[in-house]
């Protein structure tokens, strides 16, 4: 929560209001659950508010969005970000323990999953808020090595720095299959789950722009980390990572990263 609280307002600005590389998953994921004039939807972990914005604009005046997270500075931005309607509201809330009164037609979840670090109370508490006709809709991250934007710099990063990430961190990849993605959702009692994957391209520009705007992005902590090695150690690092992105970089010296997604839907 801390992270995301910091984050947030970066997350929005580089990524997030983009549609650009992985975010363009958010019109594919509207897309694939099918809405309706009228449904009732709940995005959980709505971050920012993109998708809940595409989800907004597709319920009509007789239906309503509910955007829910647990970062209060990603909800302040959600608020801006979206037009003020009386069908669409934020609240702060964990996924793992949320509950509403009423159930839904439909719950969406993207890039999220991944860090509830008690996922299936998560999904079951999603199942549960659910109308008995509902639909799921959920996007992840793919393995890492067809994540290459995260790999190409974590393979390199935890070689100098092994507790890079802190131990008992969920892997931002654990549902990166589509067997561990399906097989989690199904554990929480869904049916008729698809997992299709998408392979977007993202470009971060040449290896200096992709290593600059990588340290201007990632949180308080991690800065911490990086920046505690000596110069030298810094240099070795950086040349590692600029080894690991050469078989995406073009003659041009501009990288091109492929970036796999997965987006499943499922039903009650
Ligand atoms: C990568 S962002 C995704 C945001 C948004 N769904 C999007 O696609 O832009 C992950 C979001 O998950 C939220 N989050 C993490 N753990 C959560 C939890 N247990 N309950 C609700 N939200 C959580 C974070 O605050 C963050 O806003």
């Amino acid at each position: 929560m801390t992270i995301w609280n910091e984050v947030a307002p970066r997350y929005h600005k580089r990524w997030a209001s983009e549609d650009k590389g992985p975010f363009a998953s958010t019109k594919k994921l509207v897309d694939l659950v099918d809405i309706k004039k009228g449904n009732k939807i709940l995005d959980v972990a709505c971050g920012t508010g993109v998708v809940t914005k595409k989800l907004t604009q597709k319920v009509g005046k007789t239906g309503y969005v509910i955007g829910a997270d647990t970062s209060v500075s990603a909800i302040k931005i959600a608020k801006k970000w979206n037009s003020k309607t009386s069908n669409l509201l934020f609240v702060n809330a964990d996924a793992e323990n949320l509950s509403f009164k009423e159930k839904f037609d439909i719950i969406t979840c993207q890039y999220a999953l991944f860090f509830f670090p008690n996922a299936s109370k998560a999904l079951k508490n999603m199942r549960k808020s659910l109308k008995e006709s509902g639909k799921l809709g959920m996007s992840v991250h793919g393995h890492r090595d067809r994540v290459p934007y995260f790999g190409n710099i974590l393979d390199a990063v935890t070689q100098f720095i092994p507790e890079y990430i802190p131990p008992g961190t969920p892997d931002l990849d654990r549902y990166g299959t589509k067997k561990s993605f399906r097989d989690e959702v199904k554990k929480a009692g869904f049916s008729n789950i698809i997992v299709k994957d998408f392979t977007f391209k993202y470009s971060p520009g040449n290896f200096d722009d992709y290593w600059k705007n990588y340290l201007r992005y990632v949180a308080k902590p991690i800065k911490e980390k990086l920046n505690s090695l000596d110069k030298s150690k810094r240099k070795e690092l950086k040349e590692m990572i600029r080894e690991n992105t050469k078989p995406h970089t073009k003659r041009n010296g501009i990288i091109q990263f492929p970036w796999e997604v997965l987006i499943l839907t499922a039903k009650y």
